[in-house]
């Protein structure tokens, strides 16, 4: 089953997986977007950042592998009447064609070759001073059952991001244990890495 097949399986259900409201550290961080820029949201599934960020005024687009997750996006963006461009996609084959004053990436779980080679197209792709954020499961989330893959391959370390990221200033790099409540998919005690780095 590739990604597309997989992940819209799971969006197939009622309801939106990971809930309506936005991720609490995008929250914590979205107000150092400067405004009127672009903001990109990589595997943005069902898109509760990216429609909380239209809703702020930010221009927004989302990428994502699952056309059903991408089709709940623009249901729930009509509904709350904002507009968020969407590209449906594996992140794999994106190839860069605008700069963005930001990019998110929230739980989007790759193989490190993978992260290595979307990590340097993030980097091109930001503006000077745009912000890259990142909140994904460590590796020690396989002890945990509040979410995630269950799968070592595809969980991060703090050094695959501090490695492979050359042309970023890091103002934050850190593995924590939150607490999420993100729908019914993201619950509990979680162990996670954040990072706040920018285009200098
Ligand atoms: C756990 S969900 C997170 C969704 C969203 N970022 C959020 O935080 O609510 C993972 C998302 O990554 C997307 N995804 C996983 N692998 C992908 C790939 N190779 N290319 C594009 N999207 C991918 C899935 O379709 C899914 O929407």
């Amino acid at each position: 089953m590739n990604q597309q097949e997989f992940w819209n399986s799971k969006f197939s259900r009622d309801g939106y997986l990971y809930g309506l409201e936005v991720n609490q550290f995008i929250k914590y961080c979205y107000d150092n977007f400067k405004k009127s820029q672009k903001v990109l949201c990589l595997g943005e599934g069902e898109g509760r950042n990216a429609i909380f960020l239209a809703k702020k005024g930010y221009e927004v687009e989302a990428i994502d592998a699952s056309d059903v997750g991408l089709n709940k996006l623009y249901e729930q963006s009509k509904l709350e009447n904002v507009e968020v461009k969407t590209t449906c996609i594996d992140i794999n084959n994106w190839e860069p064609e605008k700069k963005y004053g930001a990019i998110l990436f929230t739980f989007m779980h790759l193989k490190i070759e993978e992260l290595k080679i979307l990590l340097k197209k993030v980097e091109n792709s930001l503006k000077e001073k745009g912000f890259f954020v990142v909140e994904v499961f460590s590796k020690n989330q396989i002890e945990k059952n509040s979410g995630g893959p269950k799968d070592l391959e595809l969980l991060y370390s703090v050094d695959d991001f501090k490695d492979n990221i050359k042309e970023l200033k890091i103002h934050k790099l850190e593995e924590v244990i939150v607490e999420l409540n993100e729908g019914t998919g993201h619950q509990g005690e979680a162990s996670v890495i954040r990072l706040i780095a920018q285009k200098i």
